[in-house]
Parts: C-alpha cells; structure tokens; sequence
C-alpha cells in the first residue's frame, strides 16, 4: 500500500524521493530511529508513516534549523500562521522583502523566518557565510510554497511525530552515542563534493576520517546503523567509498535526476550509495530465518489438522 508522505519544507539533500528503496532495510523491531545529520528528516518521516518505529530522535548539527523542528512539533499552528503573514506581505516586492527578512533571521534566528527563507531560497540550498551569517539567495521566479501547502504538509508531519519525537542540536558524534542495540542509526552526512570541503553549505567541515572513526565505534559498540552516502553521476563516482575493514554491506539506489546531480549541476543519473552496518545485516538475517521458521511452523501445524 502507498501511503501520502508529507514533507515540511523544501531542503536540498533530502532523502524524499528514495526513502523507499531505505525502508525496507528497517528491522521490524526498531525501538529508537535516530537521524544525527536530520535536515528535512524525510526517512524518520517515512518511517512513521508506515510505523516502523517506536520514537525518534532527530538532530541536526544547524541549530536554527532544530529550532524550527521544535515549532513544527509543538506549535506548528502559530508556525503556518507565521509563515502565511510573511508569504503575504512580500506579494509587493518580493526579492527586497527577502533580503529583509534573511536580514532579520541572521539578527534572530526566529523559527519562521527560517521556514520562509527554506521555501524561497535557490533549490532549498542552505548556505551560510564563514561567518555563519544566512546568505543564499532567492529564487525570485517563485513566490514560495503556498500557504495552505505549508499548512498540510507541517500539520501532517506534526501529528506524525510530535507524540514520539525527541530534538537536539549537536554534533553527529555526541548523538550516536546514544544508541541501543534495538534502535536504528539512518546517517545521511554532507556529500563529500560539498563541506568535506570547507565551503561552508552546511555550516562546519566534517572531515572522512572522522566519520569513518565514529562508524569503527558504532561496529564495536553492534550498533544497527544505515548511511546514505556518495554515489555515481554518469560515469562520475563522487567522493570515497567507505573502507572495507568496516565490513559494511553496500548496496545502490538508482536515485533518479536527484538532488546530489542538481547540486553538482548535471543532468544525468545518480546512483547513490546505500550501506549496512554488520550488526544491522545480523540483526535482518535472523528476522528473516525467523520468519522462515514460523512460517514453517504454521504449515506443520496445518498439516497436523
Ligand atoms: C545531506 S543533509 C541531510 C538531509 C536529510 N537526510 C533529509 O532528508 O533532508 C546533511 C545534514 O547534516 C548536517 N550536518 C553537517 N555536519 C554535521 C555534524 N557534524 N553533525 C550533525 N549534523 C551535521 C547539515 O546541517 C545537513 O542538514
């Protein structure tokens, strides 16, 4: 069955369009999904869609951009109000009412400036100065998502979450540590192309080795963990493949025209990187000998009667 999955705001790099080919990696027992590098937390979205998860815990390292999630789930009323009177008010002169409120967010960091700027900023790309000041520009061919739009979608997202959901703001690092054996890890880290390099897009530089030191922790530790990662545009592989002694299972997901080609600017297909960590591929193993058993099970029985 297809159920409708709601989206909160435009975000460049969300899994939205692939997180059908993520799921069905998902053990059936998850306790805790936890997303360390959420942004639009498209697979925590999915996930709960189809309920393969007892709670969530959502962090991002962009603290403006937590904030925001705080709003979308405890008064994601007052948030689309917010956002309504803004998206009106600029009908006079859209591009000067952007650069006042990119303006006023970079004062104050308030949740519904951010949600505007989201939904009008170029491709839904966050970019931030060295300085960490807000400076993307606006796609000034298009007003924003509509306000009833906005209003669906955070409302629906809401209701999904807000009862099961816990929200930090820190380093990916700090928040893996948390992990039990029962709850399930989805990494989803900046391409390699973009702040692997120092340019700032999403706010800090996260170096390979660091991410590969912190995976090495999580296999000691048989955390379950997922990582959406580089992959192939064209005939182009982008950024390194994780290394093998970390014996992950790596699969591809044919992601389509996604947005990792719109980010490096091509056209041509994108298969991105999917990979499974060994205490994930035990743990999905024995769910399906599992299965196998009680299905076995259950036609003995049958016979019997
Ligand atoms: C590719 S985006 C994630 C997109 C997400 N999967 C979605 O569906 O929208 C990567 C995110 O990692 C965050 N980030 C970058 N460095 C981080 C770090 N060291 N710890 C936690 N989050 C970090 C960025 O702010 C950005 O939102």
């Amino acid at each position: 069955m297809t159920l409708s999955i709601p989206h909160p705001f435009p975000y460049q790099g969300s899994k939205r369009n692939i997180a059908k080919y993520i799921l069905p990696h998902f053990p059936s027992d998850v306790d805790c999904l936890i997303e360390p590098f959420c942004g639009a937390a498209a697979i925590s979205i999915a996930a709960c869609t189809y309920e393969l998860s007892q709670s969530v815990l959502l962090n991002d390292l962009n603290k403006p951009l937590m904030d925001l999630w705080f709003e979308i789930l405890k008064q994601p009323e007052q948030l689309v109000e917010r956002y309504e009177a803004l998206w009106l008010e600029q009908q006079l002169d859209k591009k000067a009412y952007f650069f006042k409120i990119r303006e006023e967010f970079n004062q104050s960091h308030q949740p519904h400036h951010l949600l505007y700027l989201l939904a009008r900023i170029v491709k839904g790309a966050v970019r931030y100065s060295a300085e960490g000041t807000f400076n993307q520009s606006a796609d000034n061919r298009r007003s924003g998502m509509q306000p009833a739009t906005m209003k669906k979608n955070i409302i629906s997202v809401s209701r999904l979450l807000a009862h099961k959901t816990s929200i930090q703001s820190a380093d990916f690092r700090e928040i893996i540590n948390k992990a039990g054996k029962r709850d399930l890890v989805y990494m989803d880290p900046p391409y390699q192309g973009t702040s692997f390099t120092r340019d700032h897009r999403y706010m800090n530089g996260l170096t390979y080795e660091a991410f590969v030191e912190a995976l090495s922790v999580m296999n000691d530790k048989g955390i379950s963990y997922l990582i959406s990662y580089d992959g192939i545009t064209g005939n182009k592989t982008h950024g390194k493949l994780l290394p093998e002694f970390l014996c992950l299972k790596h699969l591809y997901i044919h992601a389509g025209r996604s947005s990792q080609a719109t980010l490096l600017g091509g056209n041509d297909e994108t298969i991105e990187s999917l990979y499974l960590s060994p205490a994930l591929v035990e743990r999905l193993v024995a769910e399906k000998s599992n299965e196998i058993y009680t299905a076995t099970r259950k036609q003995q029985e049958l016979a019997l009667i």
